[in-house]
C-alpha cells in the first residue's frame, strides 16, 4: 500500500484518480480551496494554489508528517481568452494558480523526496503543453511552462530513485468545460464569431474522454517503475502529438486552423 498526495481532488480527473488508488486500498490525501469533512477514507487538506498564503500553509501542514510515496500536481483551471484582450490580471492568476502554485508545491514534493530519497512526482499539462489553441494561448503558455519545467527536473533527479513524470491528457469530459474555466477579454469585436464557437463545441463536448479512463493511465504511469517521463490519456491525444512530432510547423498549424475556422462557420 502506498501513500498518495493528489491535488484538486474533489472533482474531474483527481476525483477519478483518487477513487481508483482507494479501490486499490491505497492511503490518500487529497486537496481542495474549499474545507472537507475527514470522515471518509481520504485525508482532506485546504490548498488555493492561487493564494500564496494558502499554498504555504499547506506545505506547513501535517500532510507531510509521514512519507508520501507519490505525488500527482493536478490542480489547475483554464483561461479562455484571447491573446489581445485578456487581463493583466486574469493572466497573473491563471500563471499564479497554475504555474507558480503548482511549483511551489513541486519544490515541496521535492524537499520531502529528497529526504527519503524516494518517491514519484507527476504533473497533470495537457497536450497543450505541447502545443497551442486559439483561446487557450494563456492556459496552454501555463502547462508549456510546466512541460519545461518538469523535463528539467527530470534531468535534475536522475542521479536519484526520484521519478518524475508528465500526463498530457486530452480533452476529459470533467466540470473544467462548464464552471471550472474563467474568461477574460471576451468583448473583443475581433473574437465574437470564434468565442461564440468555442462555448457551443463545449457545450456539446460529450465525445471528450470520462476521466475515469484518463485516470487508469495516470495511476498505472504512477507505479511504472522505469524512468518515461512523458505519458498521454484520452481521444485523440495520441495521434494529435505524434502529428505534432511529426509534421512541419506549417502543416499542423494547418490542420488546427483548418478544423478551428471549420468549426466556427458552422457555429
Ligand atoms: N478536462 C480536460 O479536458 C483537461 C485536459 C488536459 C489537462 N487537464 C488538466 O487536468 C487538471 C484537472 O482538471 P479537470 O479537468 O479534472 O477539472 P475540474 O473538474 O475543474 O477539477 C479541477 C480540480 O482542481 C481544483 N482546483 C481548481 N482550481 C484550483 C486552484 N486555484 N487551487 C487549487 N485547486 C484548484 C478543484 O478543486 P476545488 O474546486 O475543490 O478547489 C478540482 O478538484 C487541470 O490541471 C487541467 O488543466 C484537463
Amino acid at each position: 500500500m502506498a501513500r498518495i498526495l493528489v491535488t484538486g481532488g474533489t472533482a474531474g480527473i483527481g476525483h477519478a484518480v483518487i477513487r481508483q488508488l482507494i479501490d486499490l486500498g491505497h492511503e490518500v490525501i487529497g486537496t481542495s480551496r474549499h474545507h472537507q469533512p475527514n470522515e471518509g477514507p481520504v485525508e482532506w487538506f485546504t490548498l488555493d494554489l492561487s493564494q500564496a498564503e494558502s499554498v504555504q500553509s499547506f506545505c506547513d501542514s501535517a500532510a507531510w508528517n509521514k512519507p508520501i510515496d507519490a505525488i500527482f500536481n493536478n490542480a489547475g483551471f483554464g483561461l479562455i481568452a484571447p491573446i489581445e484582450s485578456a487581463s493583466t490580471e486574469a493572466i497573473r492568476q491563471q500563471f499564479e494558480a497554475n504555474y507558480f502554485g503548482t511549483m511551489a508545491i513541486t519544490q515541496k514534493a521535492m524537499e520531502h523526496f529528497r529526504q527519503h530519497d524516494q518517491g514519484v512526482l507527476m504533473v497533470n499539462t495537457s497536450i497543450g503543453g505541447r502545443m497551442a489553441f486559439p483561446y487557450f494561448g494563456y492556459y496552454n503558455a501555463t502547462k508549456h511552462a510546466l512541460e519545461a519545467s518538469y523535463e528539467a527536473l527530470w534531468y535534475e533527479c536522475l542521479n536519484s530513485a526520484i521519478r518524475i513524470k508528465i500526463i498530457e491528457p486530452g480533452f476529459t469530459q470533467t466540470q473544467f468545460a462548464t464552471h471550472g474555466m474563467q474568461m477574460s477579454g471576451e468583448n473583443s469585436p475581433h473574437h465574437e464569431q470564434g468565442l461564440a464557437w468555442l462555448a457551443k463545441s463545449m457545450k456539446e463536448g460529450t465525445t471528450a474522454t470520462p476521466p475515469e479512463d484518463v485516470a487508469k493511465v495516470i495511476i498505472s504511469a504512477l507505479f511504472d517503475r522505469t524512468n518515461q517521463l512523458r505519458y498521454n490519456a484520452g481521444k485523440h491525444s495520441g495521434s494529435l502529438l505524434f502529428l505534432r512530432k511529426i509534421l512541419p510547423d506549417s502543416w499542423f498549424s494547418k490542420l488546427v486552423a483548418m478544423a478551428v475556422l471549420r468549426g466556427q462557420k458552422s457555429a
